[in-house]
Protein backbone atom coordinates (compact mmCIF):
# COMPACT_ATOMS: atom_id res chain seq x y z
CA UNK A 1 0.00 0.00 0.00
CA UNK A 2 1.36 3.44 -0.44
CA UNK A 3 0.60 6.60 1.58
CA UNK A 4 0.63 10.32 1.75
CA UNK A 5 0.70 11.41 5.16
CA UNK A 6 0.43 15.13 5.11
CA UNK A 7 1.41 16.48 7.94
CA UNK A 8 3.68 14.02 9.28
CA UNK A 9 6.26 16.20 10.69
CA UNK A 10 4.13 17.02 13.52
CA UNK A 11 3.74 15.70 16.82
CA UNK A 12 0.85 13.01 16.14
CA UNK A 13 1.94 12.51 12.64
CA UNK A 14 5.76 11.71 13.41
CA UNK A 15 4.29 9.27 15.64
CA UNK A 16 1.61 7.63 13.43
CA UNK A 17 4.65 7.14 10.46
CA UNK A 18 6.92 5.23 12.91
CA UNK A 19 4.43 3.02 13.60
CA UNK A 20 3.32 2.30 10.20
CA UNK A 21 6.99 1.83 9.60
CA UNK A 22 7.31 -0.85 12.26
CA UNK A 23 4.09 -2.42 11.57
CA UNK A 24 4.13 -2.50 7.47
CA UNK A 25 7.80 -2.37 6.11
CA UNK A 26 6.23 -3.12 2.81
CA UNK A 27 4.23 0.08 2.49
CA UNK A 28 5.72 3.39 0.80
CA UNK A 29 5.05 6.66 2.61
CA UNK A 30 5.42 9.64 1.60
CA UNK A 31 5.56 12.77 4.07
CA UNK A 32 4.06 15.86 2.48
CA UNK A 33 5.19 18.92 5.07
CA UNK A 34 5.22 22.36 5.12
CA UNK A 35 7.88 22.03 7.89
CA UNK A 36 5.54 25.52 9.92
CA UNK A 37 6.81 26.39 13.08
CA UNK A 38 5.06 22.99 14.74
CA UNK A 39 6.95 20.60 12.01
CA UNK A 40 10.34 19.14 12.62
CA UNK A 41 12.13 16.76 10.93
CA UNK A 42 13.91 15.73 14.28
CA UNK A 43 10.94 14.32 14.86
CA UNK A 44 11.81 11.32 12.41
CA UNK A 45 14.98 11.22 12.58
CA UNK A 46 15.45 7.57 13.64
CA UNK A 47 13.50 6.24 10.35
CA UNK A 48 14.42 9.22 7.47
CA UNK A 49 17.02 6.72 6.14
CA UNK A 50 14.05 3.85 5.69
CA UNK A 51 14.09 2.94 1.59
CA UNK A 52 10.35 3.23 1.82
CA UNK A 53 9.84 6.28 3.17
CA UNK A 54 9.84 9.26 1.66
CA UNK A 55 9.97 13.47 2.89
CA UNK A 56 8.88 16.21 0.74
CA UNK A 57 8.40 19.95 1.82
CA UNK A 58 5.39 21.10 0.34
CA UNK A 59 1.94 22.64 1.17
CA UNK A 60 -1.32 20.91 1.15
CA UNK A 61 -2.56 23.98 -0.67
CA UNK A 62 -0.55 23.75 -3.46
CA UNK A 63 -2.75 21.87 -5.72
CA UNK A 64 -0.26 21.03 -8.50
CA UNK A 65 2.02 19.43 -6.28
CA UNK A 66 -0.98 17.76 -4.65
CA UNK A 67 -2.58 16.41 -7.68
CA UNK A 68 1.08 14.98 -8.07
CA UNK A 69 1.71 13.64 -5.45
CA UNK A 70 -2.07 11.98 -4.87
CA UNK A 71 -2.15 9.87 -8.43
CA UNK A 72 0.55 7.60 -7.07
CA UNK A 73 -0.71 6.56 -4.13
CA UNK A 74 -3.80 4.49 -2.57
CA UNK A 75 -4.74 6.65 0.32
CA UNK A 76 -4.25 10.13 1.75
CA UNK A 77 -3.91 10.54 5.22
CA UNK A 78 -4.16 14.33 6.82
CA UNK A 79 -2.79 15.31 9.75
CA UNK A 80 -1.60 18.79 8.18
CA UNK A 81 -3.07 21.61 10.62
CA UNK A 82 -2.92 24.76 12.43
CA UNK A 83 -3.72 23.34 15.87
CA UNK A 84 -2.86 25.36 18.83
CA UNK A 85 -6.49 26.85 19.89
CA UNK A 86 -4.24 29.95 21.42
CA UNK A 87 -2.87 31.02 17.95
CA UNK A 88 -6.14 30.79 16.78
CA UNK A 89 -7.27 33.40 19.19
CA UNK A 90 -4.39 35.64 18.01
CA UNK A 91 -5.00 35.15 14.69
CA UNK A 92 -7.13 32.55 12.81
CA UNK A 93 -5.93 33.43 9.13
CA UNK A 94 -3.48 30.72 8.75
CA UNK A 95 -6.37 28.37 10.31
CA UNK A 96 -8.83 28.74 7.80
CA UNK A 97 -6.22 28.77 4.78
CA UNK A 98 -4.33 25.19 6.29
CA UNK A 99 -7.57 23.74 7.82
CA UNK A 100 -10.09 24.33 5.76
CA UNK A 101 -8.73 25.29 2.02
CA UNK A 102 -6.30 22.98 2.14
CA UNK A 103 -8.35 20.00 3.43
CA UNK A 104 -10.67 21.17 0.40
CA UNK A 105 -7.77 20.81 -1.86
CA UNK A 106 -6.78 17.60 -1.01
CA UNK A 107 -10.32 16.76 -1.31
CA UNK A 108 -10.39 17.50 -4.99
CA UNK A 109 -7.10 15.63 -6.18
CA UNK A 110 -8.43 12.54 -4.10
CA UNK A 111 -11.55 13.38 -5.98
CA UNK A 112 -9.99 13.54 -9.24
CA UNK A 113 -7.87 10.17 -8.69
CA UNK A 114 -10.66 8.68 -6.93
CA UNK A 115 -8.88 7.93 -4.25
CA UNK A 116 -9.23 6.63 -0.21
CA UNK A 117 -8.99 9.61 2.18
CA UNK A 118 -8.81 9.84 5.74
CA UNK A 119 -9.30 13.14 8.05
CA UNK A 120 -7.55 13.10 11.29
CA UNK A 121 -10.28 15.33 13.49
CA UNK A 122 -10.75 16.67 16.95
CA UNK A 123 -13.60 16.30 19.67
CA UNK A 124 -13.64 20.05 20.12
CA UNK A 125 -15.61 20.31 17.13
CA UNK A 126 -18.54 19.27 18.71
CA UNK A 127 -17.91 22.43 21.69
CA UNK A 128 -18.15 22.17 25.48
CA UNK A 129 -19.74 19.77 28.13
CA UNK A 130 -21.52 21.18 31.36
CA UNK A 131 -20.39 18.81 34.27
CA UNK A 132 -23.37 16.51 33.92
CA UNK A 133 -23.43 15.76 29.99
CA UNK A 134 -23.03 12.58 28.63
CA UNK A 135 -19.71 12.45 26.52
CA UNK A 136 -19.69 12.90 22.63
CA UNK A 137 -20.24 10.65 20.20
CA UNK A 138 -20.76 10.02 16.49
CA UNK A 139 -24.02 11.61 16.85
CA UNK A 140 -22.96 14.76 18.89
CA UNK A 141 -24.01 17.89 16.72
CA UNK A 142 -21.00 20.26 15.98
CA UNK A 143 -20.81 23.37 17.62
CA UNK A 144 -17.58 24.71 17.74
CA UNK A 145 -16.32 27.40 20.10
CA UNK A 146 -12.52 28.28 19.21
CA UNK A 147 -11.38 29.72 15.53
CA UNK A 148 -9.24 26.44 15.27
CA UNK A 149 -12.30 24.34 16.12
CA UNK A 150 -14.74 26.12 13.63
CA UNK A 151 -11.95 25.36 11.23
CA UNK A 152 -11.86 21.83 12.09
CA UNK A 153 -15.50 21.84 12.47
CA UNK A 154 -15.72 23.18 8.54
CA UNK A 155 -13.58 21.10 7.10
CA UNK A 156 -14.90 17.79 8.45
CA UNK A 157 -18.18 18.77 6.86
CA UNK A 158 -16.38 19.48 3.30
CA UNK A 159 -14.89 15.37 4.22
CA UNK A 160 -18.70 14.58 4.47
CA UNK A 161 -19.67 16.75 2.00
CA UNK A 162 -17.62 15.33 -0.92
CA UNK A 163 -18.68 11.82 0.15
CA UNK A 164 -22.58 12.62 -0.04
CA UNK A 165 -21.92 14.48 -3.14
CA UNK A 166 -19.32 12.53 -5.25
CA UNK A 167 -19.33 9.29 -3.53
CA UNK A 168 -15.51 10.16 -2.59
CA UNK A 169 -14.31 7.24 -0.28
CA UNK A 170 -13.40 9.14 3.14
CA UNK A 171 -13.20 8.03 6.87
CA UNK A 172 -13.02 10.59 9.50
CA UNK A 173 -11.77 10.22 13.66
CA UNK A 174 -12.35 12.71 15.79
CA UNK A 175 -9.99 12.51 18.92
CA UNK A 176 -9.64 13.97 22.29
CA UNK A 177 -6.32 15.53 23.59
CA UNK A 178 -3.31 13.52 22.65
CA UNK A 179 -0.30 13.63 24.90
CA UNK A 180 3.28 11.60 24.80
CA UNK A 181 6.61 12.54 22.64
CA UNK A 182 7.48 14.78 20.25
CA UNK A 183 4.31 17.49 21.63
CA UNK A 184 4.82 20.97 20.47
CA UNK A 185 6.17 22.44 23.98
CA UNK A 186 3.39 25.30 23.60
CA UNK A 187 0.75 22.72 24.33
CA UNK A 188 -0.20 21.65 28.22
CA UNK A 189 1.82 18.71 28.57
CA UNK A 190 4.91 19.88 26.44
CA UNK A 191 4.52 23.44 27.55
CA UNK A 192 4.42 22.22 31.46
CA UNK A 193 6.79 19.42 31.67
CA UNK A 194 9.75 21.49 29.87
CA UNK A 195 8.95 24.26 32.09
CA UNK A 196 8.88 22.32 35.21
CA UNK A 197 12.49 20.71 34.07
CA UNK A 198 13.39 24.05 33.52
CA UNK A 199 12.93 25.41 37.34
CA UNK A 200 9.81 27.42 36.01
CA UNK A 201 6.27 28.13 36.89
CA UNK A 202 3.97 26.86 35.15
CA UNK A 203 1.09 29.00 33.85
CA UNK A 204 -2.32 27.64 34.69
CA UNK A 205 -5.47 29.25 32.84
CA UNK A 206 -7.70 30.23 35.40
CA UNK A 207 -9.43 28.13 38.68
CA UNK A 208 -7.70 24.89 36.45
CA UNK A 209 -10.51 22.67 36.75
CA UNK A 210 -11.19 22.24 32.89
CA UNK A 211 -11.09 18.71 31.59
CA UNK A 212 -10.22 16.64 29.09
CA UNK A 213 -10.01 13.27 28.12
CA UNK A 214 -6.14 12.65 27.47
CA UNK A 215 -5.11 9.77 25.54
CA UNK A 216 -1.85 8.48 24.62
CA UNK A 217 -0.64 9.67 21.44
CA UNK A 218 0.24 5.68 20.15
CA UNK A 219 -3.04 4.71 21.15
CA UNK A 220 -4.31 7.50 18.75
CA UNK A 221 -2.06 6.02 16.19
CA UNK A 222 -3.35 2.62 16.30
CA UNK A 223 -7.09 4.03 16.17
CA UNK A 224 -6.14 5.71 13.16
CA UNK A 225 -4.19 2.05 11.56
CA UNK A 226 -7.62 0.10 12.30
CA UNK A 227 -9.90 2.75 10.57
CA UNK A 228 -7.72 2.98 7.63
CA UNK A 229 -7.54 -0.53 6.90
CA UNK A 230 -10.95 -1.55 8.37
CA UNK A 231 -13.27 1.33 8.97
CA UNK A 232 -16.75 1.64 6.97
CA UNK A 233 -16.22 4.37 4.30
CA UNK A 234 -17.91 7.08 4.85
CA UNK A 235 -18.11 6.80 8.54
CA UNK A 236 -16.84 8.39 11.85
CA UNK A 237 -15.04 7.05 14.46
CA UNK A 238 -14.97 8.88 18.02
CA UNK A 239 -11.43 8.25 19.91
CA UNK A 240 -11.00 8.77 23.51
CA UNK A 241 -8.69 7.45 26.45
CA UNK A 242 -10.81 7.59 29.48
CA UNK A 243 -8.22 9.51 30.94
CA UNK A 244 -11.06 12.62 32.05
CA UNK A 245 -8.75 14.76 34.34
CA UNK A 246 -8.84 18.29 35.33
CA UNK A 247 -5.80 20.33 33.91
CA UNK A 248 -4.85 20.66 38.00
CA UNK A 249 -5.00 17.31 38.53
CA UNK A 250 -2.96 16.83 35.07
CA UNK A 251 -0.79 19.77 36.75
CA UNK A 252 -0.34 17.95 40.53
CA UNK A 253 0.91 14.42 38.64
CA UNK A 254 3.79 16.57 36.70
CA UNK A 255 4.96 17.88 40.29
CA UNK A 256 4.85 14.61 42.31
CA UNK A 257 6.28 12.66 38.99
CA UNK A 258 9.40 15.73 39.45
CA UNK A 259 9.46 15.44 42.73
CA UNK A 260 8.23 19.50 43.16
CA UNK A 261 6.22 21.39 45.38
CA UNK A 262 2.83 23.60 44.78
CA UNK A 263 5.03 26.72 44.41
CA UNK A 264 5.83 26.15 40.55
CA UNK A 265 2.22 26.78 39.77
CA UNK A 266 1.04 29.99 39.02
CA UNK A 267 -2.44 30.81 37.95
CA UNK A 268 -2.55 32.89 34.73
CA UNK A 269 -5.39 34.74 32.97
CA UNK A 270 -8.20 32.80 31.54
CA UNK A 271 -8.14 31.59 27.91
CA UNK A 272 -11.07 33.61 26.29
CA UNK A 273 -13.62 31.61 25.45
CA UNK A 274 -12.19 28.30 27.25
CA UNK A 275 -13.83 25.55 26.60
CA UNK A 276 -14.87 23.87 30.14
CA UNK A 277 -15.66 20.14 29.17
CA UNK A 278 -14.52 17.48 26.88
CA UNK A 279 -15.12 13.53 27.27
CA UNK A 280 -15.18 11.15 24.52
CA UNK A 281 -17.59 7.81 24.15
CA UNK A 282 -15.46 5.80 21.98
CA UNK A 283 -18.17 2.78 21.69
CA UNK A 284 -18.25 2.46 18.53
CA UNK A 285 -14.13 1.77 17.43
CA UNK A 286 -13.96 -0.11 20.40
CA UNK A 287 -17.01 -2.33 19.03
CA UNK A 288 -16.92 -2.39 15.22
CA UNK A 289 -13.37 -2.60 15.18
CA UNK A 290 -11.66 -3.96 18.23
CA UNK A 291 -9.80 -1.13 19.07
CA UNK A 292 -8.79 0.04 22.71
CA UNK A 293 -6.29 2.22 24.68
CA UNK A 294 -3.58 -0.07 26.01
CA UNK A 295 -1.61 2.93 28.21
CA UNK A 296 -3.02 3.62 31.55
CA UNK A 297 -3.15 7.24 32.01
CA UNK A 298 -0.16 6.39 34.78
CA UNK A 299 1.67 4.75 32.30
CA UNK A 300 1.49 7.24 30.19
CA UNK A 301 2.16 10.08 32.23
CA UNK A 302 5.54 8.47 33.26
CA UNK A 303 6.49 7.51 29.78
CA UNK A 304 5.92 11.55 28.65
CA UNK A 305 7.95 13.14 31.66
CA UNK A 306 11.03 10.61 30.78
CA UNK A 307 10.45 10.97 26.89
CA UNK A 308 11.30 14.99 27.93
CA UNK A 309 13.72 14.06 30.41
CA UNK A 310 16.23 12.02 27.80
CA UNK A 311 15.64 14.44 24.96
CA UNK A 312 16.15 18.06 26.31
CA UNK A 313 18.24 18.62 23.19
CA UNK A 314 15.17 18.34 21.17
CA UNK A 315 12.78 20.79 23.02
CA UNK A 316 15.88 22.98 24.46
CA UNK A 317 16.27 24.13 20.17
CA UNK A 318 12.81 24.90 20.01
CA UNK A 319 12.11 26.63 23.29
CA UNK A 320 15.52 28.49 22.53
CA UNK A 321 13.76 29.74 19.27
CA UNK A 322 16.27 28.06 17.17
CA UNK A 323 14.12 26.27 15.06
CA UNK A 324 11.20 28.11 15.74
CA UNK A 325 12.89 31.47 14.78
CA UNK A 326 14.06 28.93 11.39
CA UNK A 327 10.58 28.07 10.41
CA UNK A 328 8.70 31.38 11.58
CA UNK A 329 10.70 32.99 9.01
CA UNK A 330 10.21 30.57 6.71
CA UNK A 331 6.49 30.54 7.56
CA UNK A 332 5.65 34.40 7.10
CA UNK A 333 8.40 34.63 3.87
CA UNK A 334 6.39 31.99 1.86
P1 LIG B 1 1.10 19.66 15.04
O1 LIG B 1 0.83 21.11 15.13
O2 LIG B 1 2.11 19.05 15.95
O3 LIG B 1 1.52 19.27 13.54
C1 LIG B 1 0.89 19.79 12.41
C2 LIG B 1 1.78 19.51 11.21
O4 LIG B 1 1.14 20.01 10.04
C3 LIG B 1 3.16 20.20 11.29
O5 LIG B 1 4.18 19.29 10.97
C4 LIG B 1 3.05 21.30 10.25
O6 LIG B 1 4.31 21.64 9.65
C5 LIG B 1 2.10 20.68 9.24
N1 LIG B 1 1.42 21.68 8.40
C6 LIG B 1 0.77 22.80 8.83
N2 LIG B 1 0.28 23.48 7.77
C7 LIG B 1 0.59 22.76 6.65
C8 LIG B 1 0.35 22.93 5.27
N3 LIG B 1 -0.33 24.00 4.80
N4 LIG B 1 0.81 22.00 4.41
C9 LIG B 1 1.50 20.93 4.86
N5 LIG B 1 1.78 20.72 6.17
C10 LIG B 1 1.32 21.62 7.05
O7 LIG B 1 -0.31 18.95 15.21
P2 LIG B 1 -0.73 17.59 15.92
O8 LIG B 1 -1.00 17.87 17.34
O9 LIG B 1 0.20 16.52 15.54
O10 LIG B 1 -2.15 17.35 15.22
C11 LIG B 1 -2.24 16.63 13.99
C12 LIG B 1 -3.70 16.55 13.56
O11 LIG B 1 -4.44 15.88 14.59
C13 LIG B 1 -4.36 17.90 13.38
O12 LIG B 1 -5.22 17.82 12.27
C14 LIG B 1 -5.17 18.12 14.66
O13 LIG B 1 -6.29 18.93 14.43
C15 LIG B 1 -5.55 16.69 14.99
N6 LIG B 1 -5.77 16.40 16.42
C16 LIG B 1 -4.84 16.76 17.35
C17 LIG B 1 -5.04 16.42 18.69
C18 LIG B 1 -4.02 16.78 19.75
O14 LIG B 1 -4.30 16.59 20.94
N7 LIG B 1 -2.83 17.25 19.42
C19 LIG B 1 -6.20 15.72 19.07
C20 LIG B 1 -7.13 15.37 18.09
C21 LIG B 1 -6.90 15.71 16.76
O1 LIG C 1 -9.16 17.97 22.22
C1 LIG C 1 -8.26 17.83 21.14
C2 LIG C 1 -7.45 19.09 20.98
O2 LIG C 1 -6.53 19.13 22.06
C3 LIG C 1 -6.72 19.19 19.64
O3 LIG C 1 -7.68 19.25 18.63
C4 LIG C 1 -5.83 20.44 19.60
O4 LIG C 1 -5.09 20.48 18.41
C5 LIG C 1 -4.88 20.38 20.78
O5 LIG C 1 -4.09 21.55 20.82
C6 LIG C 1 -5.66 20.23 22.07
O6 LIG C 1 -6.40 21.44 22.37
P1 LIG C 1 -6.48 22.01 23.87
O7 LIG C 1 -6.78 23.44 23.82
O8 LIG C 1 -7.36 21.16 24.71
O9 LIG C 1 -4.96 21.71 24.32
P2 LIG C 1 -3.89 22.60 25.10
O10 LIG C 1 -2.72 21.68 25.36
O11 LIG C 1 -3.63 23.89 24.45
O12 LIG C 1 -4.63 22.85 26.48
C7 LIG C 1 -5.08 21.78 27.29
C8 LIG C 1 -5.75 22.39 28.51
O13 LIG C 1 -4.74 23.04 29.29
C9 LIG C 1 -6.77 23.46 28.16
O14 LIG C 1 -7.84 23.42 29.09
C10 LIG C 1 -5.99 24.77 28.33
C11 LIG C 1 -5.01 24.44 29.45
N1 LIG C 1 -3.72 25.18 29.39
C12 LIG C 1 -3.00 25.10 28.23
C13 LIG C 1 -1.82 25.79 28.12
C14 LIG C 1 -1.02 25.74 26.83
C15 LIG C 1 -3.27 25.89 30.49
O15 LIG C 1 -3.93 25.92 31.56
N2 LIG C 1 -2.09 26.57 30.38
C16 LIG C 1 -1.34 26.57 29.23
O16 LIG C 1 -0.29 27.23 29.18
Amino acid sequence: MRLLVCGGAGFIGSNFIRLMLARYPDYKIINLDLLTYAGNLANLKDVEQRANYKFLRGDINDSKLVESLVKDVDIIINFAAETHVDRSIMDSSAFLRTNVIGTQTLLEAAKKYNRRYHQVSTDEVFGSLGPNDPPFNETTPYDPRSPYSASKAASDHLVRAYFHTYNLPITITNCSNNYGPYQFPEKLHGLFITNLLEGKQVPVYGDGLQRRDWLYVEDHCEAIDLVIHQGKVGETYCVGGEGDRTNMEITNKFLELLGLGEAMVAHVKDRPGHDRRYAINSDKIRRELGWAPRTSFEEGMKKTVEWYKANVDWWKKIKSGEYLKYYEEQYIMR
